[in-house]
């Protein structure tokens, strides 16, 4: 009898062991094809010690796409290179290339990236005269004109990095609106830093052909401006991967325009990328060229020219096994569903708080929010309908009044995931996080990559 019990007990040990074993290689696998991507731009284990540099400060993903893109480019010309985000490394990684090329985008109101921002008050905020001596640098600012702070932190980005000594191998290129022509001077630079003049291979990303499965108005009666649910079959034979937090871009037809973003609201698993479209108006009362193109023009069954753009900055990453507290207006509510369908029914904690006018037109997604505090999926929920009767409150108002909770979620190891408007939500939400936790509190978060945004 006890032989048995003890050959069972050895079975179960052996057993587990193989499991433990099979885990590991399997993590191991995972962790050595992410990292492959990164090495692929390399070159070989032996390349020379004094690589090229290429560094991205990232918002939306569009400088990150570029870095690739210079990185695929540079490597093809056999430049030994790396590329990092400008959050993950120091000045004596600066020091330690060959050159380093910035491409640093500008968001908020002519801020950092959030990504980056550990990298501006651990190094920008002092005084660093001389101390980058020797280093050559190039940059390329991302921005738009219609802010009034145009490029502001490639600005300053660059005249840190003169400041410090580093030399600049070209002028500073500031893109508006990613300008076809500013983004032509890049290539230039890039092909005389190669030394393959004009000779230089460059791919674009990939676009490809959706086709709009269904649209139907989803706040009838609202005093807000129309919003639209969105549902986009994927090019035939595709199964185009995205994750929760990842955007579309959208191109228009016959249209120069720069591509606009969408957030995914659903999960590939749902086969579709659902998308909520607010119809904007043009100060002269026409229709915003996109949104109006996908509310109003294209006919369902109807093209859509899109793209996949990943936004590392709004995937949960680092975050996926924490309690997540969710919080957004109106269309930010699409962000915040790709990730509440993504975790549904994993037994992770979930608070989200939304907002919009009227409880009675515009609770987007009502249903889904219904079935996921049915199912525990969501754990807390707070709304705030600014124009309902009774006290007007706003999503920061919210949390303002449970600032208690917040600090406990947070000390639970939660991060914080916005999205939605920046004028008035994002903005308000911060300044109340500030309240709530000191800006020595939010800065910690943001360093922790536990605050994470996808406004606009
Ligand atoms: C990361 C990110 C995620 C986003 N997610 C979503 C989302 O999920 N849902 C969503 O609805 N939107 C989202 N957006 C916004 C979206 O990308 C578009 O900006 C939005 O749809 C407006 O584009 P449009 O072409 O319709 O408007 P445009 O034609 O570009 O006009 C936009 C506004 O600019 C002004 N304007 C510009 N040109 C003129 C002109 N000549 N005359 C008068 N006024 C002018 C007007 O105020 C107008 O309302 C997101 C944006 C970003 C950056
Ligand atoms: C919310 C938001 C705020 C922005 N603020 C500025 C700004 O203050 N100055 C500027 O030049 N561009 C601004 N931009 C434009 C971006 O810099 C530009 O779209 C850039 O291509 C984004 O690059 P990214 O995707 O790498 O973040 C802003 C864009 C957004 C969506």
């Amino acid at each position: 009898m006890a032989a048995t019990r003890w050959l069972a007990a050895a079975a179960t040990a052996l057993l587990y062991g193989a499991l433990c074993l099979w885990v590991l290689r399997h993590e191991r696998r995972k962790a050595a094809a992410e990292r492959a991507r990164a090495r692929s731009f390399e070159g070989a284990a032996a390349a020379p010690a004094r690589r090229l540099l290429i560094v991205h400060a990232s918002q939306t993903g569009a400088a990150e796409q570029l870095a690739w893109q210079t990185a695929q480019a540079l490597h093809g010309a056999a430049l030994p290179l790396r590329v990092a985000a400008l959050g993950s490394v120091t000045p004596a990684d600066f020091a330690a290339a060959s050159a380093v090329l910035f491409i640093a985008s500008t968001c908020g109101e002519g801020d950092a990236p959030d990504s980056a921002a550990p990298f501006v008050r651990r190094f920008m905020g002092q005084a660093a005269a001389g101390s980058l001596r020797g280093v050559q640098h190039g940059v390329l600012a991302l921005g738009d004109r219609e802010f009034a702070h145009f490029c502001a932190f490639g600005r300053r980005l660059d005249a840190w990095l003169r400041q410090a000594g580093a030399r600049p191998l070209f002028d500073r290129i500031d893109a508006d609106a990613m300008a076809p022509e500013a983004l032509a001077r890049w290539r230039q630079a890039l092909g005389r830093l190669a030394s393959v003049g004009d000779k230089l291979a460059w791919s674009e990303p990939a676009r490809a052909t959706w086709r709009l499965a269904a649209r139907r108005l989803v706040n009838p009666g609202s005093s807000g401006a129309p919003v639209f649910h969105l549902e986009l079959e994927p090019p035939a034979g595709a199964t185009p991967g995205w994750e929760p937090g990842d955007l579309l871009q959208v191109h228009l037809p016959h249209a120069p325009d720069q591509p606009r973003e969408y957030s995914i609201a659903s999960i590939p698993a749902e086969g579709r990328a659902h998308l909520l479209v607010r119809q904007q108006r043009r100060s002269d009362g026409r229709p915003g060229l996109a949104s109006g193109w996908l509310t109003q023009q294209v006919a369902v069954g109807g093209e859509v020219v899109a793209e996949l753009r990943p936004h590392r900055n709004f995937r949960l990453g680092d975050n996926a096994g924490r309690p997540l507290i969710l919080v957004g207006n109106g269309t930010g509510i699409a962000g915040l569903r790709a990730h509440l369908s993504a975790r549904a029914s994993r037994g992770l904690r979930h608070w989200l708080v939304f907002g919009e006018r009227q409880a009675a037109h515009d609770f987007h997604f009502r249903a889904d929010i219904a079935a996921w505090q049915a199912d525990g999926t969501l754990t807390r929920l707070d709304l705030a309908f600014s124009r309902d009767p009774g006290a007007k409150a706003y999503v920061q108002d919210r949390l303002r009044a449970a600032s208690a909770a917040v600090r406990e979620w947070l000390d639970d190891g939660a991060a914080i995931y916005v999205c939605g408007s920046r004028r008035g939500m994002a903005s308000g939400v911060e300044d109340a996080l500030v309240e709530i936790l000191g800006r020595a509190g939010l800065d910690a978060l943001i360093d922790q990559g536990r605050y994470r945004r996808d406004v606009y």
